[in-house]
């Protein structure tokens, strides 16, 4: 190596790095070890669970309003996201969905819920990694777009996600919550699909897929 290349080095490494998207999906630094248990689609016979979950968090972590919206999309099987659930010894204690976006390579997340008394335990990490895994390793970029309601803005600031803007809700209730988006590239997939596969979560991604649907008509 000449003097030259030990100057240019860093700079050259720094210089690929910024060239990279900066919203770049990723394993949070210091990631602790996911909690034991296992993750699968949703069943019909989930349902109650997932609505106590969702009410348990509504209003306190979560805006009013929303249940009939998330409750029809878990009911009507055209419009269900791959929602997965994070299960231990049968027990539902987190679960969260992803839909992509017909003809894009965009996908979005829906109502990322872990049951209040097991939250800060890495469900949340374990069920926001298996739905990014779930997509598949991407040959493109792809953008993985949520909406949040603030508190939980920071949960997903550690993975990559960077704000996009505000969505104004007409339907069901008036209200404004802010949309963040990351960039899935086939590197930060392996990341995340091995840092999963590394874990004591069980979780099958060949057994699942992510619906297309159009997000745009609600
Ligand atoms: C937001 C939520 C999904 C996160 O799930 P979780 O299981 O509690 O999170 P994890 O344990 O995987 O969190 C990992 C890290 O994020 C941090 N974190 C978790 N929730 C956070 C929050 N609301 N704000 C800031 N940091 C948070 C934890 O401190 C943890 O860090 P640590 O590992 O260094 O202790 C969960 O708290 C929840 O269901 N909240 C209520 C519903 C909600 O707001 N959902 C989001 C819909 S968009």
């Amino acid at each position: 190596m000449t003097r030259a290349d030990f100057v240019h080095a860093p700079m050259l490494k720094w210089f690929r790095k910024w060239l990279e998207p900066h919203d770049v999906i990723r394993v949070p630094e210091g990631q602790r070890v996911l909690p034991r248990c296992r993750i699968r689609p949703y069943r019909d016979g989930d349902f109650e669970v997932c609505a106590e979950i969702f009410r348990l968090n509504e209003g306190k972590h979560f805006p009013v309003g929303l249940f009939e919206d998330f409750a029809e999309k878990l009911r009507v099987e055209e419009k269900r996201p791959l929602e997965l659930v994070a299960e231990v010894d049968g027990e539902v204690r987190a679960y969260g969905g992803i839909t992509r976006q017909i003809g894009e390579r965009r996908a979005s997340l829906s109502y990322g819920m872990v049951h209040p008394e097991f939250q800060k335990q890495g469900f949340g990490t374990a069920v926001l990694l298996a739905r990014v895994v779930a997509l598949g390793k991407p040959k493109w970029d792809w953008v993985v777009a949520l909406t949040s309601a603030g508190p939980s803005a920071a949960f997903y600031d550690r993975f990559g996600f960077r704000y996009t803007g505000q969505y104004k809700f007409d339907e069901p209730v008036k209200m404004e919550l802010d949309n963040y988006a990351a960039t899935v590239t086939a590197k930060a997939w392996s990341e995340c699909d091995e840092f999963v596969r590394n874990s004591d979560v069980s979780f099958d991604a060949s057994e699942v897929s992510v619906p297309e649907r159009d997000l745009l008509a609600g």
